[in-house]
């Protein structure tokens, strides 16, 4: 995690899993705090990113798509993501 503009951002891996999604509604519930979800499928982003944003009744929230696996780097980000990036 990092401060960015007074909030804490956390990137979430494996997101789109059960585990995954569990934290990150649960980091996304706590006060001050931006969370990125990490995952491979876009279908699955979508999905948990509306699951997680209802949940914890945050919108600072996002998903970049990325997989682990590859070297390749991220190609999409959810559409009206910030300017802020996951290095
Ligand atoms: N659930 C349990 O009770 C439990 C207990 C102990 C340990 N664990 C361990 O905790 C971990 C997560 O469990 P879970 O139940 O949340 O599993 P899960 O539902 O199968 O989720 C796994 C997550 O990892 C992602 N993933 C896998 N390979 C990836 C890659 N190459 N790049 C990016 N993302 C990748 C999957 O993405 P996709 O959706 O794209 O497949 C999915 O989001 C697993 O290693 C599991 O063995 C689980």
């Amino acid at each position: 995690m990092s401060a960015s503009a007074g909030r804490r951002v956390a990137l979430v891996t494996g997101a789109s899993g059960a585990i995954g999604e569990a934290i990150a509604t649960g980091i996304a519930s706590a006060p001050h705090h931006e969370v990125v979800l990490l995952c491979r499928d876009e279908r699955r982003a979508r999905e948990r990113l509306r699951r997680v944003r209802e949940r914890s009744a945050n919108d600072a929230i996002r998903y970049e798509l990325a997989d682990l696996s590859s070297r390749r780097p991220a190609s999409r980000r959810s559409p009206g993501a910030g300017e802020g990036r996951c290095t």
